[in-house]
């Protein structure tokens, strides 16, 4: 059995299943296509199924000519490549990858109903001889106590035994320059020896190289380090940013000169918040998970409160900004730039910038923004109140005689120097602008 889905592998014989076609999910498939396998994708929502299918991209820094080369939708040949909601198809994947959402519930605990969707979805047309990997951020354990069992149920195979089970996490960097799919090192865990020989087999045949741990909980557990690392760092950062701010000391001044020293410090930055699919959630999974086992995750938790806290922050400052100005927040014309959780991407999701839209609403002040990525704020369960809300225009800007505006996002491709230009006050909370009379860093 073993030899046998190696032999495909090797041959890139093999058909290659990616379930959830998101950030993760597409450029994975397309790598996958390009060294030669034949691809399904599957993804419930049917409209991102059909637009592929057309060669049309729903990702900003996903090029349509990538898809193209993939779906050739002039002669297209389902054998090679197809997207699918029909997850009878699984049976026709000898290698399975899932790349489904781990957001947080409304009470901030793992939401694992994508990964137990897709699993009760695939399982019943598991089949023997498969490889199912996981590559959605989640907490030790998932693989084995959670996706194997439902995936097992369904199918009435044994995991590890009949068909192959691994966790290989996702690092993706969306519109990374340096770093794409397959130059990023892949970490890979197996749930016997056997399913880490075909998983690292299957990645070795598209990603530079790949990094074999002992265990799927060794490989989830490797993702969240990674991400509590980035989000304890920040917070320490934005801690730093309030200390200095004090002082009047220039907290991107400090970084950019600390960073000069060769060995022993990586640079992070502060800004208006954590965003994203990943960092302000991920160490939320590990801390749950390490309640079961009766332990305190001390570092996270503080971390999490200071990320949280620096919405508000950024808001006196500017409360404090505009009275220096003569001028109360509450009735103010505030411009927020930059609706996307970091830059020069067009992910809005756990951005930052709602949590300061709000809080700027909740003291009276009027809000518009202006985002060239995010041209109107997309339905969502957390904003549903500004679902429909557009973009301000670049020139319309200056028209509009904002009292203020507060730098959230510093796209490369917005002129933040101009802006100084434009509104009465700029707060700008990502060291984006040079210094000016009216810019205060927050
Ligand atoms: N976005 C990133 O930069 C990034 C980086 C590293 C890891 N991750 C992790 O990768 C995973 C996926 O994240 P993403 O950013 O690609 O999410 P995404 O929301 O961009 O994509 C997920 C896709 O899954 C589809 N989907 C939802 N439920 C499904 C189901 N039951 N069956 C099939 N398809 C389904 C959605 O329609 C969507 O297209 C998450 O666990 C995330 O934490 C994301």
């Amino acid at each position: 059995m073993k030899d046998a889905l190696l032999r495909k592998l090797h041959s890139h014989d093999a058909k290659i299943g990616v379930v959830g076609l998101g950030y993760v999910g597409l450029p994975l498939l397309i790598e996958f296509a390009k060294a030669g396998f034949p691809v399904l994708g599957f993804d419930t929502d049917s409209q991102k199924n059909a637009k592929l299918k057309r060669g049309e991209s729903y990702i900003r820094h996903i090029d349509p000519a990538r898809i193209q080369t993939v779906f050739n939708p002039s002669a297209p040949d389902p054998r090679r490549a197809d997207a699918t909601s029909d997850f009878s198809r699984a049976a026709e994947c000898d290698a399975i990858l899932i790349c489904v959402p781990t957001p947080l519930t409304e009470h901030r605990d793992p939401d694992l109903s994508f990964i137990e969707a897709t699993g009760k979805a695939l399982g019943p047309h598991i089949r023997k001889g498969q490889l199912i990997v996981l590559e959605s951020t989640t907490y030790p354990g998932t693989t084995d106590e959670i996706l194997a069992p439902i995936l097992e149920q369904a199918c009435g195979l044994k995991a590890g035994h009949d068909f192959f089970m691994a966790f290989s996490p996702e690092r993706e960097d969306p519109n990374n320059a340096q770093f794409r799919t397959a130059t990023i090192p892949k970490v890979v865990g197996g749930m016997n020896p056997d399913s880490l020989a075909v998983a690292q087999a299957l990645y070795d045949q598209v990603i530079t190289r790949t990094v074999p741990v002992s265990s799927c909980r060794a490989a989830e557990a490797t993702k969240l380090v990674e991400n509590i690392f980035r989000c304890v760092n920040i917070a320490l950062v934005n801690e730093l940013k309030i200390v200095f701010t004090e002082m009047g000391i220039d907290i991107w001044e400090v970084i950019n000169a600390a960073s000069t020293k060769p060995f022993g410090f990586m640079p992070f930055y502060p800004g208006p918040g954590l965003g994203g699919h990943c960092i302000p959630i991920d160490p939320f999974y590990l801390t749950w998970k390490a309640r079961q086992y009766g332990v305190v995750t001390k570092f996270i938790e503080l971390a999490g409160e200071i990320n949280t806290s620096m919405p508000k922050y950024v808001v006196h400052r500017a409360m404090e900004a505009l009275n220096q100005h003569g001028k109360a927040l509450k009735g103010s014309r505030t411009l927020l730039v930059g609706l996307a959780y970091k830059k020069n991407v067009d992910d809005d999701r756990e951005s930052p910038t709602y949590i300061l839209w709000k809080e700027l609403l909740r003291h009276g002040a009027q809000v518009d923004y202006f985002d060239p990525f995010c041209p109107v704020v997309r339905p969502s369960r957390e904003h549903a109140d500004l679902a429909g809300m557009r973009s301000q225009t670049w020139d319309g800007i200056a028209a509009a005689r904002y009292d203020m505006a507060i730098v959230s996002t510093a796209h490369d491709q917005v002129d933040h120097n101009a802006l100084a230009g434009m509104v009465d006050l700029v707060v700008d909370t990502r060291g984006a602008c040079a210094p000016a009379p009216n810019v205060i860093k927050a």
